[in-house]
């Protein structure tokens, strides 16, 4: 992988406000936007997720809907995936699931534990790995890799 074209660190205090973030994040996707959100249970993936559905102007009810699926599709202002990747074990199990048909055909991409299968990243897409620091605190390190990556991290973390 490349190194990355931008970097940006910010700290949460609260679940609020790393749901904020995921608000902002959300206003600015477009189609074609890939984020891989890295952190263990608890860190925090989700509640940007949800953050991000909000911003993206995804109906409440459509991401409160529990499934088993490994990709959720959300329709708000523009297609949205949300993936987890928890139970996978490697691309060719990825593969089986359908998620490279989904993610390939339009929309913007969220995929949770990317580490667990890194091939499942475009060759261009934003990177957020998120850190507790404390009971209520987490660190999100934002890592772009290519240039439309860098213009949407760079509007979403001026
Ligand atoms: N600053 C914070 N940002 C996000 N979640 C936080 C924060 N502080 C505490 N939490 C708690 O951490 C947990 C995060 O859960 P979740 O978003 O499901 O994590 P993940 O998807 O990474 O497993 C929630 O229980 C939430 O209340
Ligand atoms: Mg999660």
């Amino acid at each position: 992988m490349s190194p990355s074209t931008l970097t940006r660190t910010v700290r949460s205090a609260s679940p609020e406000e790393t749901h904020r973030l995921g608000v902002r994040l959300g206003e600015l996707l477009q189609p074609g936007d890939f984020i891989g959100l890295i952190g263990d249970l608890g860190a925090g993936k989700t509640h940007l997720v949800r953050g991000v559905a909000e911003g993206a102007q995804v109906p409440r009810s459509e991401v409160a809907s529990p499934t088993f699926a490994i990709v959720y599709p959300y329709s708000g202002r523009i297609p949205l995936y949300h993936a987890d990747l928890y139970r996978i074990a490697d691309e060719d199990e990825l593969y089986a699931t359908g998620f490279f048909d989904l993610v390939g055909s339009g929309g913007a991409v969220l995929v949770e534990w990317l580490d667990r299968v890194p091939g499942a990243a475009p060759r261009e897409f934003l990177r957020v790995t998120l850190r507790p620091t404390e009971e209520e605190a987490r660190e999100l390190q934002a890592e772009a890799f290519g240039a439309r990556p860098a213009a949407l991290l760079a509007a979403w973390l001026p």
